[in-house]
């Protein structure tokens, strides 16, 4: 799609010492269901940097933490409190998020103080905009109460920037709209991913995201940048089942139930990709099934099985070795292995560690796998742990991205007028 932060506003490009700045995250985080507490904090993490350019503004942040009618729908309390924490500076928690009760704790902040408004998503609009045009969510309530009191806005939720509302992509018109340091990260290496990866490129899908998985491989094919995909966990599965391989009547029927509507759309495509485009893939050669809690190695030449397929095999590992090591870009995304069961994590592991060795660019996509890397501790090994899941995969097949098409309008907009604004550097 092209874009790249030169056609965005970055913090670079502005001085926001003693502006009211609302800075849009997402910090939507697995929360553990007993007890509510975080699971994983690594986006609260990611937005530390942004924060600490920001310390000498007045900060509103703005966020949102799953669905409504969902379990983990929560106020954004915890989120304050683990941010104050993580920065060591009080983050006031606001429970209101356009009324008076905001307005009036945003006018009265001051130079180096910082408020964390309530979940967004409590708001009807950001529910109701979904499927919104940008010009649409930019007419919400949300955004003329908050622009009347703000002087920019910052946005690092790539998390969300496939996703259309008021609080992500309605602001491009009122106020200059900046991509934070996290948003400009995001994009500058997705962009090497999905525009101009140093070959060889080779590309890891796993998981069980097989949709999206297929359509990243097919935009990757498409524009000719891709040398091998190898696939693996259940995308892998579904190839060597597209391929004509039976992999077993249990394993064919948790491909189509987890895919549930959408099956026949990606087996359709599977068997396209497979048949025109063959060359590009590398399909496992064995795989590990689990036999009454034990592993059990299987050669592809054995299947079908009545058994779960739960991993690649040692023998499929050695043929991606090379190619890791020899590759000048790397792509990760989903795991090679149901790597929660004891006896299973082998094949993710040793993926994990072919990319953290390699000397290549290497882009880990979204979700579990940038949870693996952050909790086996090597984010500094990879070039780059993005932290959107969705969006990644969005930006990766060539989806639309509505969060950088408003960044984009803003700096259409609000570029030349920076100094007037009193915002240039
Ligand atoms: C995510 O975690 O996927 C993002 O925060 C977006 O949330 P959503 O998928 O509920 O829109
Ligand atoms: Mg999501």
């Amino acid at each position: 799609m092209g874009s790249n932060v030169s056609d965005v506003l970055t913090l670079d490009d502005v001085r926001l010492g003693g502006k009211v700045v609302l800075y849009r995250v997402d910090v939507n985080s697995p929360l553990e269901p007993s007890s509510g507490a975080f699971l994983d904090d690594s986006r609260l993490r990611a937005i530390i940097p942004t924060l600490r350019t920001l310390q000498n503004s007045k900060v509103v942040i703005l966020g949102h933490q799953s669905r409504p009618g969902k379990i983990d729908f929560t106020n954004m309390e915890q989120h304050a409190d683990r941010i104050s924490r993580l920065i060591g500076k009080k983050v006031k928690f606001v429970s209101d998020i356009c009324g008076d009760r905001a307005l009036t704790e945003i006018r009265e902040l001051k130079t180096g103080e910082m408020i964390f408004l309530d979940n967004i998503r409590m708001h009807k609009d950001e529910n109701s905009m979904k499927k919104s045009s940008l010009e649409n969510t930019a007419k919400s309530e949300i955004v003329e109460k908050l622009s009347s009191v703000i002087d920019v806005y910052v946005t690092d939720a790539f998390a969300a920037s496939h996703r259309n509302s008021p609080s992500l992509t309605g602001f491009y018109d009122s106020v200059p709209c900046i991509a934070g340091h996290l948003m400009s990260k995001e994009i500058d290496n997705l962009e090497i991913a999905v525009n101009d990866p140093p070959r060889p490129y080779v590309a890891i899908l796993g998981g069980a995201k097989c949709d999206d998985s297929l359509k990243v491989a097919k935009n990757l094919i498409e524009k000719q940048i891709i040398d091998t995909i190898t696939v693996v966990g259940v995308v892998g599965n579904l190839m060597l089942w597209a391929s004509g391989v039976d992999i077993g009547e249990r394993n064919k029927s948790f491909i189509r139930n987890s895919l549930g509507d959408d099956f026949e759309a990606t087996w359709e495509m599977a068997i396209f990709l497979y048949k025109n485009h063959k060359e590009y893939f590398l399909l496992p050669t064995d795989v590990a099934v689990e036999v009454n809690g034990n592993r059990v190695a299987m050669n592809i030449s054995e299947l079908p099985t009545e058994y779960p397929i739960y991993d690649i095999g040692i023998t499929t590992l050695q043929e991606i070795r090379p190619l890791m090591t020899d590759a000048g870009c790397i792509l990760w995304n989903g795991p090679a292995s149901y790597f929660e069961l004891p006896g299973f994590a082998f094949g993710t592991i040793e993926i994990l560690n072919m990319c953290t060795e390699s000397p290549a660019i290497t882009i880990v996509g979204g979700g579990h796998t940038s949870s693996l890397v952050s909790n086996r501790g090597v984010v500094d090994l990879v070039t780059h742990n993005s932290t959107g899941g969705g969006a990644c995969l969005t930006m990766l097949s060539g989806g639309s991205m509505p969060v950088i098409e408003s960044l984009k309008r803003s700096n259409d907009k609000f570029r030349s007028l920076l100094s007037h604004l009193g915002l240039n550097k």
